[in-house]
């Protein structure tokens, strides 16, 4: 498997640092307490760490918006724990990567404290600063993807700034070559410091129209959905010149070696695409989100990675997403019992896969009463399901109670469930223990790494594939559905199913029983 980079055989596991591990009793994660997690995930066998923002930030987006790029946020720790952790993870074989927010910074970040200061600022434009619209308000009708107008009145200065998110978050002007060269020195400053590369925020944001021209209206948009969903975003997002961005940050990153740059970008696979550059020279894994709200259904999966491994340009990584701290927990978007189906899914489609941390416990989405809602965007837009909260709750490491391990303080968002990495620990047919499994049988299975994939198909609510690698031929079929099912397959061994006590048991030639929930990998 050499001749692949590290980002390319190995499985990537999302942080969310504040609901990781305390270690101070303030009821929020640390550095400290997620270094003292990293035997656990080695164990597990995840080869990545992806750690959400942990720089300085008066956490309105609780860390999304920055407030100095070269350093740590109190609450987490300072520079010498993260080159601890660094160091401890690295000592355990796993890389690390940074969450890099470039789009924008906090408000109160120096560089917009002196660009909103006057209009001749020097960083003036380092910002998005426009004159009121002819006839008064807003310079155009661009809207936050937090709710309401993107554009904040600035008072002192008689101008709006422009914010996609909060107005705690202005958005940075990409069009500025010293804004650019300031952010290059961000890279460098983390690259330096030994991080083995960057999850890109809001990647296909960065660019706006050099015209500021309004956005026509979303004829789709129905009432009741977030008021983001009213206009296309054709002169806000996905802008042709990203491109050269995204080419730029690439090439700073290879002056370091094998480092990785990995995009957020909610686009539909055809753009989603164009952000692997030419020929290796954008990023090398614009995140693939479409499981997130896929269709649990085996028609639509079959078509989806279809569709995806035929779109994908020679040159190109895939790479899949089950989870994140903006969406839904899948355990909570298919069952139980299909969460586990899903990971066999993430574990064997060709490409990297990123888990977020407590979806190998069947973590679901937590419960939160409305006197403790923390995310912004659930307070700007009460009850039209934006809120994240539920997806971000501590991570359930033991029985204790209330907070499961997680902080002997009060911690910041309640625990979701009974579950915890203590109960899962010793039961082999634990979500805990298939995801062990499947981490083991990916790493030791070079067709499951790097093989093709073929013979993607549905019958009914089972989705069978193939992964090829140099003679060693791997079936994988998952019954998607809530009954038992028959799957045609060649004469084989179960490598791993679902299902404890199966593994090892002869596939035969023709038909199988699947039972319902049941996924398995063979030998064939
Ligand atoms: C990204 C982050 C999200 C954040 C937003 C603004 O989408 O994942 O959590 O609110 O960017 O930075």
């Amino acid at each position: 498997m050499s001749e692949l980079a590290w980002w390319q055989r190995g499985v990537i596991y999302q942080i969310y640092p504040r609901s990781f591990q305390d270690s101070n009793g303030d009821g929020i994660g640390d550095l400290a307490g997620m270094s003292s997690r990293l035997p656990y995930l080695a164990e597990l066998g995840v080869d990545a760490v992806w750690v959400s923002p942990i720089y300085p930030s008066p956490m309105a987006d609780f860390g999304y918006d920055v407030a100095d790029y070269c350093n740590i946020d109190p609450m987490f720790g300072t520079l010498a724990d993260f080159k601890q952790f660094a160091d401890r993870a690295h000592g355990l074989g796993m890389k690390v990567l940074l969450d890099f927010v470039p789009n924008h910074s906090s408000d109160r970040h120096p560089w917009f404290e002196e660009s909103r200061s006057s209009r001749d600022n020097p960083k003036r434009d380092w910002y998005l600063w426009r004159d009121p619209a002819p006839g008064g308000g807003p310079p155009n009708n661009w809207q936050s993807r937090m709710g309401g107008s993107a554009w904040e009145w600035d008072e002192r200065t008689g101008q709006y700034y422009y914010h996609a998110f909060l107005r705690e978050q202005p958005d940075l002007n990409w069009r500025n070559p010293q804004v650019r060269r300031a952010m290059d020195d961000v890279l460098r400053f983390w690259l330096d410091h030994g991080v083995d590369g960057f999850r890109v925020d809001v990647l296909w944001l960065l660019i706006k129209d050099a015209q500021f021209r309004d956005n026509p209206p979303n004829p789709a948009y129905e009432p009741g959905q977030p008021d983001h969903h009213r206009q296309l975003h054709t002169y806000t997002e996905d802008q042709p010149e990203v491109h050269d961005i995204v080419r730029s940050m690439r090439a700073t990153l290879a002056e370091y070696g094998q480092r990785v740059l990995i995009g957020e970008i909610y686009l539909p696979v055809p753009q989603l695409i164009r952000y692997y550059g030419a020929n290796g020279d954008g990023a090398d894994m614009p995140f693939n989100f479409q499981l997130l709200n896929a269709t649990w259904h085996a028609g639509e999966i079959a078509r989806m990675i279809r569709d995806y491994d035929t779109a994908l340009p020679e040159h190109a990584w895939p790479n899949w997403v089950l989870g994140n701290h903006d969406n839904p927990r899948v355990a909570s978007r298919v069952g139980l019992a299909q969460a586990r189906v899903a990971a066999v899914l993430l574990l064997t489609l060709r490409g990297t896969p990123t888990l977020y941390y407590g979806d190998e416990i069947g973590m679901t989405d937590g419960v939160i009463p409305p006197d403790q809602v923390q995310d912004p965007a659930e307070i700007r837009q009460p009850g039209i399901g934006q809120g994240r909260d539920p997806e971000r709750t501590p991570m359930q490491w033991d029985t204790s109670l209330p907070n499961a391990g997680f902080t002997t303080g009060r911690s910041w968002l309640p625990v979701a469930s009974e579950t915890s990495v203590h109960i899962q620990n010793g039961d082999p047919s634990s979500m805990l223990s298939l995801y062990r499994r499947l981490l083991k049988l990916r790493r030791n299975n070079a067709a499951l790494v790097q093989g093709a994939i073929e013979h993607v198909a549905a019958y009914g609510d089972v989705l069978t594939y193939e992964r090829h690698h140099r003679g060693q031929r791997l079936f994988i079929a998952l019954n998607m559905g809530a009954a038992d099912a028959e799957v045609e397959s060649r004469e084989g061994v179960v490598l791993l199913s679902t299902f404890a006590g199966r593994d090892g048991q002869p596939l035969r030639q023709g038909a199988n029983r699947l039972a319902a929930g049941e996924a398995l990998i063979a030998s064939v």
